[in-house]
């Protein structure tokens, strides 16, 4: 079993500088953070190497080098590096998932390259894959692959982790197309994100444009479980907590202390982002000097900002504001001995990056939002036991853990200009109490554990995948099915109407049996040794109407009414229903555009198939509050069925219907089928031995399930030939 991480960047990439190829660690929290991690199962890795080449011996030689780390590089064609890496994965996702609706450039042109590529990634991967291993996608530039790859490869656990923000479904929605890339993910068995925030609206999104239901973090989609969780990344907490004490950060961390004298420093680490807050951050550090006069000569800010997508207009953009703001700040406070802001426009090597934590007083993380945000945590570990103070914004994944950073909005100028000088006097003690409680927090949720929760979590639903695989009636099963059917002297059948024979539909009226079903029906009841009953929650008159020619049992809400050799016979006394309750749940409907009652002699339904998700699990709640006392008073059970709730005396269900058929004879073969709640009543009566099949869902209560209702009827028609 191998462990494959599929990412749109490898880990190292490639740099060629006056035509001389060398090779260095990749930037960015995924990479640093993913490349850390160790594990005992054999590691690949899938990725682009961060360079244009059409040279064969270019290639050659950079996958010659990877393989020796079991990385595998995919390369990209020109064009593909522009539409699907520039355009579709930087200037539409991205823009799209950190709020920033105003970067959005779409393009359709984009959007095929993006597919493309996804299709390249699952290709080159699949190459890699065998059965049984443990193949996971990271983050937004592959979003359509955990299905592509579901599509080409048998028997494998797929996880997805989005290291970015997931935005709310008012802004999400906007995405053309949000239902393609939706699907993508939703090929994956796990679908990780740094925080519960991301994942509800994941959540929220995948409910209202791929009509999926979670039952609290986990649906059902095309016949496997998906699960949802929140697993926020961490860092090789000892990697960075150890460092300052290796020989060459601790040289640094002396020179430079000495270079800076007395004079506090804030730092700052980010690649070029607009998401990060720089020029926010700018300004909130030019109204401090503004205000604090007395800090002048006495503080630095040292800003390192790694060179990150300036082929991308709105990054070669700021990369000039944060220039021009730089300059200003300078020329404005600057003398002969002190440069408020130092500016580093490059990438710091590990050892430089750990000696600038650790000689830094505070630290200002001040992103407008960040998926997680690594540096934080980097900065923490690597303060170890001396004082240091993290600022950090409330936008950033990392806000939801480290609680003991004084939090700020990024946003409110005013209130980072507060936060710095807070820091700055932030007794040490303090400081110090703080640290430690940041320390233990991000030394239990290491980057290993990150990954372990996440692979332990992916096998446990490989387990439950099984077990519902197991239970699904497939073509052998089906076979051994019309076999013991055929051998079958007397025989039971009893069918569910709606979500079972017939597909759901948004008006109920309109589900009117097709032509194709009374044929079958007639079929199946002109055996004689069959007793054929439709078993369903609609009332006679309905019934009556669309199956009262043929000889067939007909049992009507849910089985308060039931025909045997044409009568019909009262299980249940006709309710008048009290007008209070009418009242709530009519207001109830008024309420919610797309609901609405049916009132039936037994039962009140209140049908929601044509209501928002999260509109209708709120209505469903409120009904079902309300109600409560008053139904238990009255002698009504509340209950949740398929996209309704009802109300209806105690003491009569679909149970009920098949006790008393059972009764009426010797059968050596049962069958009942049905999608609903009221179904599983129905599974339980009958005895062991029966076909009990639940459509469209695994039940506890039924042997079986099919996948589709489209399946019945041909179901039925095997029977039945
Ligand atoms: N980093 C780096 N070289 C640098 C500066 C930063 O490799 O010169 C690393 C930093 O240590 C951190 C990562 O880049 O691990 C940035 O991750 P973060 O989650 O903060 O932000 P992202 O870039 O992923 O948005
Ligand atoms: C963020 C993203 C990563 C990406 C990294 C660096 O961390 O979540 O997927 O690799 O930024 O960006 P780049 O475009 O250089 O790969």
């Amino acid at each position: 079993m191998k462990l494959i991480i599929i990412s749109n960047r490898l880990p190292i990439k490639v740099i060629k500088k006056n035509g001389k190829m060398s090779f260095t660690p990749s930037e960015g929290g995924l990479a640093t953070g993913l490349a850390s991690l160790k594990t005992t199962m054999e590691k690949h890795w899938v990725g682009w190497p961060g360079i244009f080449t059409d040279n064969d011996e270019e290639k050659d030689a950079i996958t010659k080098h990877l393989e020796k780390f079991n990385y595998h590089p995919v390369f990209l064609s020109k064009n593909q590096i522009e539409e699907y890496y520039h355009k579709y994965s930087n200037s539409v996702i991205w823009p799209l998932c950190h709020y920033f609706y105003m970067h959005i450039k779409y393009g359709i042109s984009s959007w095929k390259v993006y597919q493309e590529v996804n299709q390249l990634f699952a290709q080159m991967s699949s190459l890699l894959i065998e059965a049984g291993d443990i193949v996971w996608v990271q983050d937004y530039q592959l979003m359509l692959l955990p299905t592509m790859l579901r599509e080409k490869n048998a028997n494998i656990s797929i996880g997805y982790f989005h290291h970015i923000p997931f935005p709310s479904y008012e802004l999400f929605r906007i995405l053309p197309e949000r239902a393609k890339i939706l699907n993508g993910l939703l090929g994956a068995d796990l679908i990780g994100f740094h925080t519960t925030d991301y994942m509800r609206h994941f959540m929220s999104a995948s409910e209202r444009v791929s009509n999926v239901k979670f039952i609290m973090d986990e649906t059902k989609y095309k016949n496997r479980m998906i699960h949802v969780d929140a697993f926020p990344m961490g860092i090789n907490y000892d990697k960075y907590s150890d460092a300052p004490l290796k020989a060459a950060p601790k040289k640094l961390s002396m020179e430079w202390k000495k270079k800076f004298g007395g004079r506090k420093i804030i730092i700052s680490v980010d690649r070029l982002d607009y998401s990060k807050g720089i020029t926010h951050r700018l300004k909130a550090f030019d109204l401090f000097l503004g205000e604090h006069p007395e800090y002048h000569e006495k503080v630095t800010l040292v800003m390192v900002v790694v060179p990150s997508r300036d082929k991308v207009d709105a990054y070669a953009d700021l990369k000039k504001e944060i220039n021009e703001n730089i300059g200003m700040i300078n020329g404005k406070y600057s003398n002969l001995n002190w440069v408020p802001v130092q500016y580093f426009y490059r990438s710091f090597s590990f050892e430089r990056l750990i000696a600038l934590y650790h000689i830094s007083d505070v630290a200002l993380v001040s992103p407008l939002r960040d998926g997680m945000n690594l540096v934080a945590k980097e900065y923490v570990a690597v303060k170890r036991d001396t004082p240091g103070v993290l600022i950090l914004s409330e936008m950033a994944g990392a806000a939801q853990e480290l609680r003991d950073a004084i939090i700020v909005n990024p946003n409110d100028i005013d209130n980072m200009k507060d936060a710095i000088l807070k820091a700055l006097q932030m007794p040490l003690e303090e400081q110090l109490k703080r640290m430690a409680r940041m320390q233990k927090i991000i030394s239990i949720q290491t980057i290993q554990k990150w990954a372990a929760d996440f692979i332990l979590e992916l096998s446990d639903i490989k387990t439950e995948n099984e077990a519902l695989t197991a239970k699904l009636l497939d073509d052998t099963k089906k076979k051994k099915l019309v076999a013991n059917y055929s051998k079958s002297k007397k025989r039971l059948i009893v069918l569910d109407y709606d979500g079972t024979l017939s597909p759901f539909t948004s008006i109920p009226e309109e589900a009117i049996p097709t032509a194709e079903l009374i044929t079958l029906l007639k079929n199946l009841v002109k055996d004689p040794k069959n007793m054929v009953a439709i078993c369903s929650g609609r009332d006679q008159k309905t019934l009556m109407n669309w199956f009262g020619d043929l000889p067939i049992v007909l049992a009507a809400e849910h089985g308060a009414f039931i025909r045997e050799d044409g009568e019909w016979t009262n299980t249940l006394i006709e309710k008048k229903w009290d007008k209070d309750i009418v009242d709530i749940i009519e207001k109830m409907t008024d309420k919610t555009p797309g609901s609405f009652l049916e009132i039936k002699k037994t039962a009140l339904v209140w049908h929601y198939r044509n209501v928002d998700p999260w509109v209708a699990a709120l209505r469903e709640q409120q009904i079902i509050s309300v109600l409560r006392e008053k139904c238990s008073r009255e002698g009504l059970q509340i209950m949740k069925g398929n996209k309704i709730v009802e109300l209806k005396a105690i003491g009569c269900d679909k149970g009920y219907v098949v006790k008393h058929l059972l009764e009426q004879g010797k059968y050596d073969f049962m069958f009942a089928i049905g999608d609903d709640t009221t179904d599983e009543d129905m599974f339980r009566g009958m005895p062991k031995k029966a076909y009990t099949i639940k459509v469209e869902e695994v039940s506890n209560d039924a042997r079986f399930y099919v996948e589709s209702q489209k399946e019945v009827l041909p179901l039925l028609k095997l029977m039945a030939q």
